[in-house]
């Protein structure tokens, strides 16, 4: 997704924005810009590609100013080109905008401009801000820009820059992120922290409708109506080498590595009296007895991560739970009442699809838990409770200790929901956390467990095309490891119900196709033995996935990977660990941008 960037200080703006937008790669983009105000002028520098580009554009241009912008782009509307980049400036060159968002209404506007005289160099929606602009300003800048974003419909944050006003930066947001940061001497906005954090570990959480005018003085904020108002300043918890690689080649595999630290970060707060502990559920017990249904709502891996946890919270809660794409809930007219209880799982909190299908069930009374790692963020805000990951910065595109938190924190609720509404004693609440509480460590041995990783993934990384199969929860396993293969190797493949493959999909199964069978789950382990039969039978190679006291597969399968002894009820962000690792081998066998894949964005804040 798009990233924006401001400041304002007493030092030269463009390093500061090029080293900011620098932190903001990893959301995914195909170009970026700058424009900094100073003697009297604005001077923009913008280009297609890299930001490498664009220090090269800048560093022969002259430009100076201690105030500015910068942006990488996502494209939506328009090629990722020069023209369409951002920032966009107005034709008398005294305002330039950065924007990330969707303008709704932005055809309409443009007709209307251009009806009005405006010329446009771009296609995208964001230059109607720019026109807009110049049509209210009047000599009060704070005033145009909210008479300009109060024309438009849709998702925005945006930052701008005036000629007449060369110390200030302004920026205001609806749904997408805006974070400002208070400096000393100097301010910042940023899309999110990671841009920040080396600056200044003291933040502001812009909430939608409010502007920000920022100057090396000071930071001011105006809600929907131009009042002033005050906001908390909050506090970052982490530093910038956490988000830093810390001598992994890429943030990616320092990611997987530190799922035992995240999983401790997620778990320990939420276990008092060596139970399971919500305290952050504000939900009465009595509410919560009467829920009988609930709908796990989220996006990609996150979904994924609904999957897994499912079975877990059906199995302690009886309580029936449907898992569902939020794109496709959004839409579906669901049904549902005041006894169903919404559970939305995000990394970024500012996935639009799962938003908005959150903002659809509100407003169909239904009660909305989210569970999310960025602090702050739009869904955050937006739940009735809020359960934090504390996985810590993911800057992977690829998640990884984003999608184990979840699953972990999935768990903690199937316990301390089971409990609330009876249907498990004090004495199997604690020993069902005590299983829990392993998890750190379990990850930790599904990390020792497997040094031949590297070799599988030279052995099987120039496949076109393969399978991940799996019962049960293993099933579930399947699909985030399919998805982790896709988005970083470009190795198609599908996650599929082992049960389901003789309904037609085994008519795929060639000679030498790999099958990563999903063994783990004990009940239906002879079933799926069965079904490593079934595909050897025609031809196709095997890497089996088992507990590692589940010896019987290496006589079936050609290789295997171990996983550790675990609770079938919690084992699947161990599980998953090796799954995780081959998907990244493989894709560095075969020489992908592991950390940024191509078409992926950290954040889809787009329909
Ligand atoms: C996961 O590896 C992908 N990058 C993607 O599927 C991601 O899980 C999905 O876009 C949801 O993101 P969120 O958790 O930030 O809402």
């Amino acid at each position: 997704m798009c990233g924006i960037i401001g400041f304002t200080g007493g030092r030269e703006a463009a390093p500061v924005l090029l080293e900011g937008l620098k932190k903001l790669e990893y959301r995914g983009y195909d170009s970026a810009g700058i424009a900094v105000a100073g003697g009297g002028r604005l001077t923009m520098v913008k280009t297609s590609g890299k930001i490498e580009n664009l220090c090269k554009k800048v560093e022969s241009t002259e430009i100076s100013g201690k105030t500015g912008i910068g942006h990488t782009r996502w494209a939506t509307h328009g090629a990722p080109n020069d023209t369409n980049a951002h920032p966009h400036m107005s034709p008398d060159g005294r305002f330039a905008i950065v924007h990330n968002g969707i303008i709704e209404n932005f055809a309409e506007l443009r007709e209307e401009l251009i009806a009005g005289g405006a010329e446009f160099l771009s296609e995208t929606d964001t230059e109607v801000v720019v026109h807009l602009l110049s049509r209210y300003y009047d000599g009060d800048f704070k005033k145009a820009l909210m008479k300009t974003v109060a024309r438009l419909e849709g998702t925005y944050a945006i930052g701008a820059i005036c000629s007449e006003c060369p110390e200030s930066v302004f920026v205001t947001k609806v749904f997408n992120p805006m974070i400002v940061g208070v400096g000393i001497g100097e301010n910042f906005f940023a899309s999110d922290v990671t841009a920040l954090v080396s600056h200044t570990k003291n933040v502001i959480y812009l909430d939608d409708g409010e502007l920000a005018e920022l100057t090396p003085e000071g930071v001011t904020i105006y809600d929907a109506t131009g009042k002033e108002i005050q906001k908390k300043v909050s506090r970052i918890m982490w530093d910038m080498e956490a988000a830093e690689k810390g001598g992994y080649d890429h943030f990616m595999l320092k990611e997987i590595m530190e799922q035992p630290h995240a999983l401790k970060s997620a778990i320990d707060p939420r276990v008092k009296n060596g139970k399971a502990a919500l305290s952050e559920l504000c939900l009465s017990d009595e509410a919560l007895r009467g829920i009988n249904h609930i709908i796990i709502t989220a996006c990609g891996s996150a979904y994924y991560a609904g999957c897994a946890g499912k079975y877990t919270i059906e199995k302690l809660t009886r309580i029936p739970v449907s898992v569902e794409l939020a794109s496709e809930l959004r839409y579906s007219d669901p049904i549902v009442d005041e006894h169903t209880l919404l559970i939305v799982l995000s990394q970024s909190g500012e996935t639009l699809d799962t938003i908005c299908a959150m903002r659809e069930l509100k407003a169909r009374g239904v009660s909305t838990v989210a569970i999310v790692n960025v602090v702050g963020s739009t869904i955050a805000k937006l739940a009735d409770s809020v359960i934090y990951t504390y996985a810590g910065p993911e800057i992977a595109v690829a998640t990884t200790k984003g999608y184990t938190t979840q699953v972990a924190v999935l768990y903690l609720f199937a316990v301390y929901m089971a409990e609330k509404i009876g249907k498990i004693d004090d004495a199997e609440a604690k020993r069902l956390t005590g299983e829990i509480l392993q998890i750190p460590s379990n990850i930790q041995r599904a990390i020792d467990l497997n040094p031949q990783l590297p070799e599988l993934a030279k052995k099987y990384h120039s496949n076109s095309s393969l399978f991940f199969i799996g019962r049960n929860v293993d099933y579930a396993v399947a699909l985030e490891s399919s998805l982790k293969m896709k988005e970083i190797s470009y190795i198609h493949s599908e996650a599929y119900a082992a049960g389901e493959l003789k309904h037609g999909t085994i008519a795929l199964i060639s000679e030498n196709r790999l099958v990563i069978a999903i063994a783990s789950y004990e009940e239906l382990f002879d079933k799926m033995m069965s079904n490593i039969k079934e595909v050897k039978a025609r031809g196709a190679k095997v890497l089996g996935v088992a507990r590692e006291d589940m010896k019987k597969i290496v006589a079936e399968a050609d290789d295997v990977i171990f996983v550790p002894n675990a609770d079938p009820l919690f084992m699947v962000p161990s599980e998953i660990i090796p799954l995780q690792l081959l998907a990244y081998y493989v894709a560095r066998e075969n020489g992908c941008d592991i950390d940024k894949p191509r078409n992926l964005a950290k954040s889809v804040t787009v329909e």
